[in-house]
């Protein structure tokens, strides 16, 4: 839970009620002069409805500059952010020629496999040549190349399971799963916190979905004895099966899951558990092999593994791991197999290449080189955060972490003035995070060298001060005797 300190949510509030209410008032006037306007649309419905409409108007495109920010190289340790301006007050912004070299904080570029590489950039444009940029097809009529299969032997060997499945998008591989592994009279527990792609997913399931407390086992115990002695709604039978979904590493929050105990509780009343491990697999765990390898879990444990390429591979696409049966069955059944394209061969091929790399069959010692540097980038950095007095979330290890900013405009400044002195981060706010609880988040990478990160927490430090928002200063009494310490 976030215990938002209580100056900053009462400034939190105060500012969002005075946008709303300005907003209010604008969307009065507007009403107003519309009427004296004939409309094109005269006897449609509007097509954006209600507050989201309201939400973009009003609120978002105010501080539009700190999204959706283009970028013109390589996601690497550093890039170019193109420059932007706007004649209408950020309301529509346009690209200028010009570019800044930015320190990168927002890419989820794990491992450093988002930049060229020299294992293997020259195998993936090899594979550009030989098979082409798309397959043009589903993997059911003539989109699957040797590639595809080698692909998933790579990825059941990796993730510890006897058998994966592949598609071309990670959000697709848990929304188009859900509704193929679990329907109507079946019962989905979803930690309170999943990712929107499987918040989607359950719901096009048809399942009944009951959602536990983020990250507490014994509410999920709570969760599931209740619904087991109550059963499927009306009829009181008892539900088909029950799946319970976490994830490796939350994405927004940089905190690893309770895996042992949630196992725990799922063997002991019979549920099967899905695990999604977009942010942790290959950037957690001593051989990069996710939050099993971390927390001693064996993956014979976790039912259903899914993951995504985009992060730590450096790819796109995501995958299912699990039994022989269960993969054979999504093969024939699941939608975004049988109708989806698969997944482009540069990009299959920079998976395999990047696997090998983690996994020192490339014949260096690289991928361990690099496991080793996010893990000692990570707590660097997370530690200095803490000492410096940001309300930092998420657990040791985790490459993702959260700067809790809380207030909007202390967002919007956050994001500008680290932007100005070449330090990109990316903020994130409603809808991705609950209204109050607008963060920055930074998300380290095994490029990053000492020098970045240092460069990046003087910056942010700066920041900080500047925008107030160093919420758990470090206690004076105890900087006073480091201070002593240190003179005598
Ligand atoms: C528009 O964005 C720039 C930064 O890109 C910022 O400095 C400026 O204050 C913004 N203007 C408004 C009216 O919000
Ligand atoms: C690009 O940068 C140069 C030098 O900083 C500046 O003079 C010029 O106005 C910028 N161009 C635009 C379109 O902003």
């Amino acid at each position: 839970m976030i215990a938002i300190p209580y100056l900053a949510a009462l400034t939190t509030y105060f500012s969002y009620g005075l946008l709303f209410a300005f907003g209010q008032i604008r969307d009065f006037f507007r009403k107003f002069i519309d009427c004296c306007y004939t409309s094109n649309n005269q006897g449609y419905a509007p097509i954006c409805l209600g507050l989201e409409d309201f939400y973009t108007r009003r609120l978002y495109h105010r501080i539009q500059d700190c999204f959706g920010r283009p970028i013109a190289s390589a996601p690497d340790a550093w890039f170019d952010v193109v420059e932007r301006y706007s004649n209408d007050n950020n309301k529509t912004l346009k690209r200028t020629a010009n570019m800044s070299r930015c320190l990168n904080l927002g890419s989820y570029n794990y491992l450093g496999f988002a930049a060229a590489d020299e294992y293997c950039t020259p195998r993936a444009i090899e594979s550009l040549k030989g098979f082409s940029s798309s397959t043009c097809s589903s993997r059911v009529d003539g989109g699957t190349t040797v590639l595809h299969n080698e692909l998933e032997e790579y990825v059941a060997r990796f993730v510890g399971k006897p058998a994966a499945i592949v598609f071309g998008m990670g959000y697709v591989t848990n929304s188009a799963i859900l509704p193929a592994l679990i329907g109507k009279g079946a019962l989905i527990i979803s930690d309170s916190l999943n990712h929107n792609s499987i918040v989607n997913g359950a719901r096009g399931s048809g399942a009944t979905i009951r959602v536990f407390q983020h990250d507490t086992p014994s509410h999920l115990e709570e969760v599931l004895r209740e619904q087991i002695a109550e059963g499927q709604p009306r009829t009181h039978r008892p539900w088909k099966k029950i799946m319970v979904i976490v994830e490796g590493i939350y994405s927004m929050e940089g905190e690893v899951c309770k895996l042992p105990e949630i196992i725990a509780i799922c063997k002991k009343y019979k549920a099967y558990t899905y695990l999604d491990e977009a942010h942790s697999i290959g950037a957690v765990g001593k051989t990069g092999k996710g939050v099993c390898e971390l927390l001693g879990v064996d993956t014979a444990d976790v039912d259903i593994m899914m993951g995504t390429f985009t992060k730590s591979f450096g790819s796109c696409g995501g995958y299912i791991a699990g039994s022989k049966e269960l993969i054979q069955y999504l093969k024939y059944t699941c939608p975004a197999h049988l109708y989806g394209t698969s997944v482009s061969p540069p990009a299959a091929q920079q998976i395999i290449s990047s696997i090998k790399v983690i996994l020192g069959e490339d014949g260096s010692n690289r991928g361990a080189q690099k496991l080793a540097q996010i893990r000692e980038n990570s707590n660097f950095f997370r530690s200095e955060l803490i000492k410096m007095g940001f309300e930092v979330l998420g657990d040791n290890d985790s490459p993702v972490m959260a700067i809790m900013l809380y207030n909007p405009a202390k967002m919007a400044a956050f994001s500008r003035e680290c932007l100005k002195q070449n330090v990109a981060v990316v903020t994130v706010t409603f809808p991705a995070t609950p209204l109050l609880l607008a963060r920055a988040r930074i998300c380290v990478s095994a490029s990053h060298t000492k020098e970045d990160l240092i460069k990046a927490l003087e910056v942010i430090d700066q920041v900080g001060d500047l925008v107030g928002v160093k919420y758990f200063p470090a206690e004076p009494e105890k900087q006073q005797q480091e201070e002593r310490m240190k003179l005598e």
